[in-house]
């Protein structure tokens, strides 16, 4: 709900357990005065805002006099929706833009306000949130001198504690403007009494997890390869200081964007905490024509006053219910068996045929041909870009044919923004390539080029050549890949005054041919990947209900990058295959699998008939229970292994009736106290446990928890319990 209250001139939004309130002060500006547990009224409110009357002051040119700000405004330090940036306010302002004369300053101040229900519109191809259950109250505030506007959009979900956060620049003067800086959303709060937590990495070690307290001066989170998340991901989280996983206030952040993002965190002398979210301005100049506007993308705010897991429970129902827009969401995933790790480059029509069969029998439902089957690529020094079978190596028809004969769905490998020098396309189109071909080198990453996707023609082709083999062949799923950073940025399509675009524009480029494809092909699943998780991210999660989670796929490993990923995205999202590793047996593989999206992905003829047996048994507790426990229901981060010697986690379905849990241990342990309080059960209910095959109630697991203390743990032992009500 969002109502204004006129006699105090404040704007309120609010749920059944949240509010949010902001002030429009005499001046125009935008006070934040208040986000937190829901207030049952609002009186009194203006005076939390007060601070000292020391501020800077101005000299009214027309008056001829010096006046002071009132009302416990004080510009440089008052929690703003909307921070100026040239005059005196000298902290991190969204929005930086040099008009026509020259100027940087800008100071936006309100001129009207409305309010209606449901989320901001939004054109296609930019990945957006949606949900009637909603309402938005959108700002519209101009600049003191020129006709420069800005429009806020604030939203509220009914259902849950979310935010979400973005604005529009209007261009309505007679000359173009500049973008310098063009972010999100401003939060200010008025207290830097937090913890910030952030997910840095690189490839095969994506979302490791750091923590710091909020400190006097600035610190950032941002990418600036071109795409999102191998070193940070856009997700992070403040946690008050005495909050944990259950109590206090934690917020979380997210960008709905899949480039550039930028998120700055600045504590200044009244500590505060100020936090600038959007599109990084590294390299950023975009130029707003008369009567254009730009939108940025959305900033989603997710809100708790139970400690860490509601706010992430909280992100994964808005990433479900309010984000994926992949038509077949909700509905059973079928099991996925993925080539790549199990032959690489080197198979021919017989292997994949007698993969297809091993698939099978291990319960897959769903064989994907990874990279290789395309042009001369044979190793990932050529072929990207030219999207036609290699019919001497593979006959796609057949394997298509079989896997149907064998009532399995088969999906295809793509890289569509990459283009190798040894291709046609390359030959054919050098300009198509980002960069300036005509300077003395371009630099590689992976062997290859990218794409440039700023130009419209370019998606056209790829689009073209996707299209003619999805529709020569029954395709069920896509792997979109995405394996080197961008590098040069320059667009030979553009001018020089739009280089400062050519960024922005590639995360534009890639959602419109995602958005051409998803409507062409409605059925077709796409999953997310950069080599492994590197854009793994709510802009890409738009189209993709699922992202390959890392190219580390041995358990041990994956099993810190699964924890963390799932701190902000659902499980249902995170791509986590079984692979060959040595170090746990197959059973285990499997077990830490169902807590992802589960799929296979190894030599399927290495396996013993024992092996295959193991497999089957949590395959089939997958097609029993994934969908209504994992996929749908709520997660807990029982135990976290980034600081004790477990990892566990426990899901349960959203009517409680039925819990996966799972606990591994890193280092041998004897037998000692050990008892894991579990969560979400209904406290009256009884519960049967397939561990000690008792059975306890809802409040016996979740008070006493359940008794591990009898045995010893081997090292990375993995125990996967399954608690059904009675
Ligand atoms: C990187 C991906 O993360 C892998 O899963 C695989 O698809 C390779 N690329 C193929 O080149």
């Amino acid at each position: 709900m969002i109502e204004y209250d006129g006699s105090q001139n404040l704007i309120i939004l609010s749920n059944n357990e949240i509010s949010y309130v902001i002030y429009i002060n005499n001046f125009g500006y935008l006070e934040t005065l208040y986000f937190g547990k829901k207030l049952s009224n609002y009186n009194g409110i203006l005076k939390s805002k007060e601070l000292s009357d020391n501020g800077p002051t101005y000299f009214d040119l027309k008056k001829r006099k010096e006046q002071r700000f009132e009302d416990g405004f004080k510009i440089d330090a008052s929690c703003l929706e909307l921070s100026s940036h040239g005059f005196m306010d000298k902290r991190y302002s969204p929005i930086i833009l040099e008009t026509e004369n020259g100027s940087f300053e800008n100071e936006f101040l309100y001129v009207s306000h409305r309010i209606y229900s449901g989320l901001p519109k939004f054109h296609n191809s930019f990945s957006h949130a949606y949900g009637e259950k909603s309402d938005t109250v959108e700002i519209l505030l101009k600049d003191s001198k020129e006709r420069i506007y800005v429009k806020l959009f604030l939203s509220i979900l009914d259902d849950k504690n979310i935010l979400i956060k973005n604005l529009e620049i209007i261009n309505k003067t007679k000359k173009e403007i500049k973008l310098h800086r063009a972010m999100s959303m401003q939060l200010d709060l008025p207290s830097n009494d937090y913890y910030l937590t952030y997910f840095p990495g690189r490839w095969s070690f994506e979302r490791q997890i750091s923590e710091n307290l909020i400190h006097p001066g600035t610190q950032e989170i941002s990418s600036n390869f071109g795409r999102s998340s191998h070193d940070y991901n856009p997700f992070v989280y403040l946690r008050k200081k005495d909050a944990n996983n259950e109590y206090g206030e934690v917020i979380g952040l997210n960008l709905i964007y899949s480039g550039n993002f930028k998120l700055n965190i600045e504590s200044g002398f009244y500590l505060d905490t100020k936090i600038t979210y959007g599109i990084n301005d590294e390299d950023f100049c975009w130029i707003l024509n008369p009567k254009e506007t730009f939108k940025t993308p959305q900033a989603v705010i997710s809100y708790s006053y139970s400690g860490v897991d509601k706010m992430s429970q909280t992100f994964h129902d808005f990433i479900r219910q309010n984000l994926i827009t992949y038509k077949k969401q909700g509905e059973y995933k079928s099991i996925l068996f993925n080539s790549w790790e199990g032959c690489y480059f080197d198979f021919n029509t017989d292997l994949i045929l007698s993969y297809i069969d091993k698939a099978k029998e291990i319960g897959s439902e769903l064989f994907v041909l990874d990279d290789g089957w395309f042009s001369n690529r044979d190793n990932d020094y050529s072929g990207l870009g030219d999207w036609f079978v290699n019919k001497k190596k593979i006959d796609l028809h057949k394997a298509i044919n079989h896997c149907k004969d064998l009532g399995m769905k088969f999906g295809l490998w793509f890289e569509p923004e990459m283009i190798s020098y040894n291709s046609n396309l390359f030959k054919s189109h050098p300009s198509y390539c980002l960069g300036d071909i005509k300077s003395k080198k371009l630099y590689l990453g992976r062997h290859q080029f990218h794409l440039d996707f700023s130009n419209p023609n370019v998606i056209d082709y790829i689009f073209m050549q996707m299209c003619k083999i999805l529709d020569e062949y029954e395709i069920d799923y896509i792997k979109w890949d995405y394996n080197r950073i961008v590098g040069e940025h320059f667009s030979s399509f553009y001018p020089k005054e739009q280089q400062g675009e050519i960024y922005h524009r590639l995360v534009l480029g890639y959602y419109s041919l995602l958005e051409r494809l998803t409507n062409k092909y409605p059925d077709i699943m796409i999953e997310g990947c950069a080599s492994g998780g590197g854009r793994f991210d709510l802009g890409t999660l738009y189209y993709c209900p699922q992202i390959w989670g890392s190219d580390e796929s041995d358990p041990v490993q994956r099993l810190f990058i699964n924890y963390n990923t799932s701190l902000g995205y659902p499980l249902s999202t995170i791509g986590t295959h079984v692979n060959d590793n040595k170090f746990m047996s197959y059973k285990n593989k499997a077990s830490l699998a169902l807590f992802g999206t589960y799929g296979y992905e190894m030599n399927p003829h290495k396996l013993n008939s024992q092996e295959i047996d193991d497999i089957n048994d949590i395959a089939n507790l997958y097609k029993k229970y994934h969908k209504e426990v994992i996929e749908e229901g709520d997660m807990y981060h029982l135990i976290s292994p980034n600081d004790t010697n477990y990892f566990c986690a426990q899901c349960v379905s959203k009517n409680k009736s039925k819990s996966l849990v799972i606990l591994v241990n890193k280092l041998k342990e004897l037998d000692e106290f050990r008892y894991i309080k579990l969560k979400g059960l209904d406290s009256k209910s009884l519960y049967k446990n397939n561990y000690d095959n008792n059975v306890y109630t809802g409040e016996y697991y979740m008070n006493i928890g359940l008794n591990l203390s009898k045995e010893w743990l081997f090292e990375f032992e993995c125990k996967l319990i399954v608690l059904e009500k009675i």
